[in-house]
């Protein structure tokens, strides 16, 4: 099915031709939806850009146009407002059409795109034997977020997670390990190093406070790289326990990821020094290879290196980001390429871009992308601490809000007095408190930090998850009562847009696709939140104005369709943010 915008763009371009000739072909419509009612759904905002071009007032062209144009089919005609807009407003019979084509679908009429590209999406990522913190768990539901709505595009997503699994700290921990559990490296499945983040930092302070502690990390470091057999089983039971560790908060958040961290590039780090240097790019700084950077420069103005490998030989986050990028444009044969990270990482993603450009890595067809996002704050816009002001673990951040949820569902329950199992408190309970959580960082604009608070997220009033559950729970609810078979629909059911709110309930339903476009385009999952919370008021509004289990047919049925097609683009749009449904809470 073609989307309305599909359809009006191809009308305002065959116009274009109609009325000036030939070579406007590909011109831009510069089609957008109203953002005032009273000036129809959609507006062409052309002439004005056309104006000096074709040398003719901006109304006179607007008029050639929709004298040229036809959208009879679904338009009422259009009209030219202000200094040259070109007004449409779609005809109520065109919108049951489209309703009446979608309901039964469960793309909702949305076709995949017809030349699927190949995508990476970087995201998660946190470091082995480190916290995973509230920075890693942006990037996962951000990052989740974005790989489902492509996938629903019909792209070949790669959800990749490229964890901290490899550098000089190993060396230390090697060594720490074997100091506090000999056993661990020849007993199968011995090792329980308890809280790896606790173990990190006792090894770190061995590795701080004495002098043959750090002379044995190198040389396991050296080992480590050499392929030796016991530093590298090492190796793999400390990456093995921290994998773990991330498994239990993806099964939470319900993830799917395929590991591929640093470690992976190893191999390929020497080549990306030795091509840098056969392209001329690379310098010698100080026993450092670098390549200077164009538009970074230092305090004193000169130009910033970025460092691809170090005076002692070692390489780095940016040499390894270099191999990667390379491998998923080379091997992978990637068309698209996302990373999500924190904001603070802009810079290393605009360096080692730049260095990549230079070196003729990236083709002019290959978008290369980071979508940064800002920090999670806690209340009085501080860093997110417990009470005792330590960091948060992510495992309890969300086990907390599952819990809150659970107390708020567990004093509705008592309320109205119903009795419900274990079973369903449980279920209702994670998908409330989880759904929380993500939908509270995805309804933001990912670019600004926001203030963590479980009060917030977990208010069954705004732009929250439970809001948005709620919604759907009473929507589907509405339709359940009308007692009809909507996917066994006898094929004469129509139907029927009369009200101002059934209307623009209709054009909203309708718009998903433009919506999705959008995400799929910007990476900002928040459009798709935003869309989603005005269906559910436009679906109120509806409610309020019209009768529907009341309402005499073929306006009862024309109304129950109604609500049922509200109630599976919310589904199809919560499920995109990565949040699961209910049936009831
Ligand atoms: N491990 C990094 C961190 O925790 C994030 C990695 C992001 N991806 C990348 N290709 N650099 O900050």
């Amino acid at each position: 099915m073609k989307s309305t915008n599909e359809l009006l763009r191809n009308q305002v371009e065959k116009a274009l031709i109609a009325a000036f000739g030939e070579e406007m072909a590909g011109t831009d419509p510069v089609l957008v939806p109203t953002t005032n009612p009273k000036f129809g759904d959609y507006q062409a905002n052309l002439a004005m850009s056309l104006a000096k071009p074709l040398k003719q007032k901006p109304r006179d062209i607007a008029q050639k146009i929709i004298d040229n144009i036809d959208v009879s089919e679904f338009c009422e005609p259009p009209e030219i407002a202000g200094p040259g807009f070109i007004n449409f407003t779609l005809k109520p019979s065109y919108l049951e059409q489209q309703l009446a084509a979608i309901e039964g679908d469960e793309r909702l009429g949305i076709e995949p795109v017809s030349h699927p590209q190949r995508v990476v999406v970087d995201f998660s990522s946190p470091n082995i034997a480190k916290e995973m913190h509230v920075g890693h768990l942006r990037s996962t539901i951000i990052g989740d977020s974005i790989a489902r709505v492509l996938e629903f595009w019909g792209h070949d997503v790669l959800r990749l997670n490229h964890v901290g699994d490899w550098g000089t700290q190993f060396g230390m921990l090697i060594t720490y390990l074997r100091e506090v559990s000999p056993d661990a490296l020849t007993t199968a499945n011995a090792l329980d190093l308890g809280d790896l983040v606790a173990f990190y930092k006792k090894a770190k302070k061995r590795f701080d406070d004495d002098e043959e502690f750090r002379e044995v990390s190198r040389q396991q470091v050296v080992k480590l790289q050499a392929g030796d057999r016991e530093a590298i089983r090492a190796w793999e039971l400390l990456c093995e326990q921290s994998r773990q560790e991330f498994q239990q908060i993806y099964n939470l958040l319900d993830i799917q990821l395929t590991e591929r961290g640093e470690s992976f590039y190893n191999p390929l780090l020497s080549k990306v020094v030795e091509d840098l240097e056969t392209q001329g790019l690379l310098v010698e700084d100080q026993g450092a290879k670098c390549v200077f950077l164009e538009g970074f420069t230092n305090k004193e103005g000169d130009p910033q290196p970025l460092i691809v490998q170090k005076t002692n030989g070692g390489y780095n986050y940016a040499t390894t980001d270099l191999a990667a990028l390379r491998y998923r444009i080379e091997e992978d044969g990637c068309d698209r390429i996302i990373y999500v990270t924190d904001s603070g990482q802009s810079t290393h993603f605009a360096q080692f871009f730049q260095v990549a450009r230079r070196a003729g890595w990236i083709p002019d067809n290959i978008e290369v992308v980071h979508v940064p996002f800002g920090l999670v704050l806690g209340e009085g816009g501080k860093k997110l601490k417990t009470r005792e002001g330590d960091t948060i673990r992510l495992r309890d951040l969300l086990d907390e809000a599952v819990l809150r949820a659970r107390a708020q569902l567990e004093s509705i329950i008592q309320e109205e007095g119903r009795s419900e199992t274990e079973e369903f408190i449980e279920n209702v309970s994670r998908v409330v408190g989880i759904g929380a959580v993500k939908y509270a960082d995805l309804s933001q604009n990912r670019s600004s930090s926001y203030i963590f608070s479980y009060d917030k997220m977990l208010s069954l009033q705004g732009n929250t998850a439970p809001y948005m559950l709620y919604a759907f729970v009473r929507i589907q609810g509405i339709s359940r009562q009308g007692n009809i078979d909507f996917d066994n629909l006898s094929s004469d059911i129509q139907i029927q847009l009369g009200e101002e709110t059934e209307l623009a309930l209709a054009k909203h339903i309708l718009s998903l696709s433009e919506v999705l476009k959008e995400v799929e385009k910007e990476l900002l999952p928040n459009r798709l939140c935003e869309y989603l919370y005005q269906l559910s008021k436009k679906f109120n509004q509806f409610y309020e104005n019209c009768p529907v289990l009341q309402a005499e047919e073929p306006q009862r049925t024309s109304r129950l369709l109604l609500c049922d097609l509200a109630a599976k683009t919310l589904k199809l749009g919560l499920s995109l943010l990565g949040i699961k449904l209910i049936d009831r809470m």
